[in-house]
């Protein structure tokens, strides 16, 4: 079983962003528990900024691998080209969020994701990644 998980713009900097919401784990440390938690899972872990590379990886993966789990973070809410990536790979996509993306502003509660996806997973912190992966198994 091989997942990527698929992270968008500022989840590079989870553990300093927004504590408050986000919590003070990083990700590098979160996906090091992921795998000690599903030894048997081959799992890979992809961070961009830019919504491009975002398409790209998508692409790359998207005709090979058993899932993705992607929080397009910023870009669900704006990106027609990412839901579309999202809509033209072979391979499911899990949405998540760490938030509950709907208590929050009214722009969040858009996402162009979701009718591509298998499924949307929000509002676990980043337990919402574990659940998205138990998904799949
Ligand atoms: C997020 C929610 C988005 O609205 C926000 O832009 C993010 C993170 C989440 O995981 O809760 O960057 O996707």
């Amino acid at each position: 079983m091989k997942l990527l998980i698929i992270n968008g713009p500022n989840l590079n900097l989870l553990g300093k962003r927004e504590p408050e919401v986000y919590g003070s784990t990083t990700f590098q440390d979160y996906f090091e528990q992921l795998q000690s938690k599903f030894p048997k899972v081959e799992l890979e872990y992809y961070q961009s900024n830019i919504e491009g590379e975002l398409i790209g990886k998508i692409q790359e993966v998207g005709f090979s691998y058993d899932g993705i789990v992607l929080n397009a973070a910023a870009y669900t809410h704006t990106s027609v080209g990412i839901g579309d990536a999202v809509k033209a790979v072979e391979t499911p996509v899990i949405e998540v969020h760490i938030s509950n993306t709907h208590k929050r502003e009214d722009f969040r509660h858009v996402s162009y994701i979701s009718s591509g996806a298998r499924g949307v997973i929000l509002g676990f912190g980043l337990q919402s990644y574990d659940l998205a992966i138990q998904s799949f198994l």
